[in-house]
């Protein structure tokens, strides 16, 4: 305790303050880039003349020592120390002697966990954006195969349009595409180096910050000390794009988890994604969907923890900041377990094309097309739809589907009406076809969305000519 306390506190810590003040437990999660950190800043300290060359290179290997029985899990974590960082130094002082005691020169532990956390995240970011894109590469690869499946798009969760799978996968797809975009950003800027920051207002020690930010591959250092060592939007920023990943997987989990129940019967999870009932012997459920939705609401909270913990916080380090770790770290660890189990249980899952197909020929899907008919016919849309509404009323009431009115009826109805438009206009299979714009959902739209997206996400080896 003398160690963590210094000259200035003689006195023992309270017990209950004690608890409160350390956090080993949750930041030694840091202890790589404490270390990698440390080296450089050891470096920094060298270039500085600060330290001789032998003492540098003792505390470097020193930390590589240190790193070693982290890695093996020998490493005696010990609460009394505080913080990973200080339980570090402690060992390192363990094996280097007296010259550990100076590697702490120019530093504080405000630009150093700052430095740490920055390095983190950037790695964690890094993981993240690598799973998302074996998440979209797992929905382009059952676009593709899936392709010739019809299914009817939904408003209101009611049958709405006709469409085929692809376009519904590529959709979720398109989300995780913007979500990589805003983790990409936020890894880009938060890619800055406190270190040389100090407390608050920096050192007097002509410390090499640009070579030591280039050393842990930072853009340069941080402008401005007070900035460097108390600004936590970064994690705001990260956290954000991390709750949006999470509301977008929840989404996709609640379509997973309502097709695979009986009612749709549009999906069939494989076993290795699925779990049983305790007591229902019959159950296969789709808990990984609906963990993947809960993960979300922690994100979410995560996000809120990290905006309510600057806020109000005035300028310079305050230690409130220590709460930051576990709602990142916790944000980051829901983030890549959801999206690795919904890759998998993407890639292993079975569509119901036949579930599908009873779908969109249920719910007079055509409707719009049959309206469409009679525009081009000249009749004005709004009548039109009147008209198509009225009809649909009839079906409804006869037990039959739009297309299956007879002739007589559709004639009655409006004299454009023959039966041609029963032909064309109420065939499911053309009418997605006839959606053949950018965005829709014919075939040919829909493969060349496929591959534009394999481009962009850089699946694809080759280098494309750029798009007509
Ligand atoms: N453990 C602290 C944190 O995570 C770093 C130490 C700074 N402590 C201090 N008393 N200035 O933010």
């Amino acid at each position: 305790m003398t160690v963590a306390r210094g000259g200035r506190l003689p006195q023992d810590i309270d017990a209950a303050m004690l608890r409160l003040n350390q956090s080993v437990e949750i930041d030694r999660e840091l202890w790589r880039e404490d270390i990698r950190g440390s080296q450089a800043h050891a470096r920094g300290l060298l270039t500085a003349g600060v330290l001789g060359a032998e003492e540098a290179d003792a505390l470097v290997a020193g930390l590589e020592q240190v790193a070693q029985e982290i890695e093996a899990g020998h490493f005696q974590w010990d609460p009394a120390l505080e913080d990973v960082h200080m339980n570090i130094e402690a060992r390192l002082t363990q094996l280097v002697g007296p010259v550990g005691g100076k590697l702490h020169t120019g530093r504080s532990r405000n630009d150093q966990v700052a430095t740490d956390l920055r390095l983190w995240t950037r790695r964690r970011c890094e993981e993240t954006l690598d799973a998302l894109t074996a998440l979209a590469e797992v929905l382009l690869d059952r676009a593709e195969s899936e392709l010739e499946v019809l299914m009817p798009a939904y408003t209101h969760l009611q049958r709405a349009q006709p469409s085929r799978l692809s376009h519904h996968l590529m959709a979720w797809q398109e989300l995780l595409w913007r979500d990589r975009g805003r983790l990409q950003d936020a890894r880009a800027r938060l890619n800055e180096s406190p270190l040389g920051a100090g407390a608050v207002a920096g050192t007097g020690f002509a410390l090499p910050r640009a070579a030591v930010a280039a050393e842990l591959g930072f853009e340069g250092p941080m402008r401005n000390s007070i900035d460097a060592t108390s600004s936590r939007d970064f994690l705001m920023e990260v956290a954000s794009a991390l709750a949006i990943l999470g509301v977008h997987l929840s989404r996709i989990g609640e379509e997973v988890v309502l097709w695979s129940s009986a009612e749709y019967g549009f999906l069939t999870l494989s076993d290795a994604f699925s779990t049983s009932s305790s007591m229902m012997p019959q159950k296969k459920n789709p808990d990984v969907a609906e963990l993947v939705r809960g993960k979300s609401a922690r994100a979410i909270g995560a996000l809120t923890a990290l905006l309510v913990l600057e806020k109000g916080l005035a300028f310079g380090y305050g230690r409130d900041l220590q709460e930051d770790k576990r709602p990142i770290f916790d944000a980051f660890e829901g983030a890549l377990l959801s999206l690795r189990a919904l890759t998998g249980a993407l890639a292993t899952a079975r569509f119901g094309a036949e579930k599908m197909r009873a779908a969109l020929l249920q719910g007079h899907t055509c409707a719009t097309d049959l309206a469409d008919y009679l525009v081009t016919a000249g009749v004005p849309f709004r009548q039109a739809h009147h008209v198509v509404g009225g009809l649909v009323r009839e079906a409804e009431q006869r037990g039959l589907q739009l297309g299956e009115l007879p002739v007589d009826v559709l004639r009655a109805a409006h004299p454009a009406l023959g039966e041609e438009a029963a032909g064309s206009a109420l065939d499911p299979a053309a009418a997605v076809e006839r959606r053949a714009l950018p965005g829709g959902p014919a075939r040919a739209a829909v493969t060349q969305e496929i591959a534009a997206a394999r481009r962009r996400w850089g699946l694809v080896a080759a280098p494309v000519a750029a798009e007509s």
